[in-house]
């Protein structure tokens, strides 16, 4: 009796640190997911046990304590393993149906089995660490290339530009010598979008991107992302449809200018130079829904949801300029907002993003 209610203490301390330590984002999810699954290995013990020894079925709920130690770390495996435990005792260890335990063999089976239990969990949430630790190491190495490969050919542009007009100063005619400033300031432009882009991403990444939201005029918002792309249109056909008393929705301004930036820019560096974009905004008494549609090369089906993770280029991409960040940064501004946004297939070509947000 004291045995069975000191584990019954131990198992509510540990479920109470879990939630403490992970109080902001607690997710009951797992510990729905584990409590369901090693009632399911009780429910079939009840049936095995007229075959098997309990010290075999016990290996089913160390499977599921490795299950839950893999994907959920290790709070998860040691609840799992303490329910576990009291489930084994509780219905198939002899006497059923009480903590007592008959025979001192069990008694030494149940103490091995929460050890090794509570052992696996360590060792298994150390194996995650460390498939985690290494996933980082590789985004990092995907970062630097990245990096390397956006900043150094504007890069060489602008040193290129700037070292012909010092060397061949009277050389070169005053048109001459425009277009070299107009080509380092676009690539300065551009070298600054990137590195903006970065801060961006790593301030969605820990979680410190700051929202202020007010009330705008989403037409505006949109306006003026296009006028910044306005050099990089060429013969495109640009259409925006949003209705005259299209509600004002609470949006941070500047990221939300971001979004549409790079959506937009998406569009044009995906469509021919005489392509057709179109974006269109509805709204109903919860939600806007924007759609930002193209007639371009579009996005093959299996990438439809790959596209929103960080550095994912579709294969072919490569020889157009980009980091891979943009659309996942639309999707950390849009979360930030409560909204959502996905890829779809344009039904006649070209593809369609779209992003839902609360309207209040
Ligand atoms: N409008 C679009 N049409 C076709 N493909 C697109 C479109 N928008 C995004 N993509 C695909 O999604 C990938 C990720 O986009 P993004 O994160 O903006 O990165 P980047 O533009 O730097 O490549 C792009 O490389 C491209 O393959
Ligand atoms: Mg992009």
């Amino acid at each position: 009796m004291f045995f069975s209610i000191a584990l019954l203490l131990a198992i509510v301390i540990f479920s109470i640190a879990d939630i403490i330590q992970n109080m902001k984002k607690f997710d009951f999810f797992p510990y729905v997911a584990n409590f369901l699954i090693v009632s399911i290995i009780t429910f079939a013990g009840e049936f095995l046990k007229r075959h098997l020894e309990p010290t075999n079925i016990s290996m089913l709920y160390l499977l599921a304590v490795v299950f839950a130690a893999m994907k959920w770390g290790i709070g998860n495996a040691v609840f799992t393993s303490i329910f576990s435990f009291l489930c084994f005792d509780f219905f198939l260890i002899p006497p059923y149906l009480t903590f007592t335990v008959a025979h001192i063999q069990y008694l030494f089976t149940l103490t091995g089995f929460l050890v090794v239990g509570i052992v696996i969990s360590i060792l298994a949430s150390k194996m995650r660490e460390s498939v985690l630790k290494k996933q980082t190491e590789k985004l990092q190495t995907a970062l630097l290339n990245s990096i390397s490969h956006d900043l150094k050919t504007p890069l060489a542009t602008i040193t290129g530009s700037l070292t012909s007009i010092i060397n061949a100063d009277n050389a070169l005619s005053g048109k001459e010598k425009h277009d070299l400033l107009e080509n380092s300031l676009r690539e300065s432009k551009h070298m600054n979008r990137v590195v903006s882009d970065l801060l961006d991403m790593t301030r969605i990444d820990a979680g410190a991107l700051k929202i202020c939201k007010e009330p705008c005029d989403l037409r505006e918002v949109i306006d003026s992302s296009i006028e910044q792309l306005l050099d990089k249109i060429e013969k495109r056909k640009i259409t925006v449809d949003i209705d005259n008393n299209f509600p004002e929705i609470p949006m941070d301004y500047p990221f939300m200018m971001k979004v549409f930036y790079n959506l937009i820019d998406n569009c044009i560096k995906y469509t021919s130079s005489e392509g057709t974009i179109a974006v269109k905004a509805v709204f109903d008494d919860v939600k806007i829904t924007i759609d930002i549609s193209d007639d371009g090369i579009g996005v093959p089906e299996e990438d439809l949801n790959k596209i929103f993770t960080k550095f994912y280029r579709v294969k072919g991409s490569a020889s157009l300029k980009g980091t891979g960040l943009g659309l996942s940064i639309c999707k950390g501004i849009i979360e930030s907002h409560g909204g959502t946004i996905c890829a779809m297939k344009n039904p006649a070509k070209g593809a369609v993003i779209r992003i839902s947000m609360p309207r209040k």
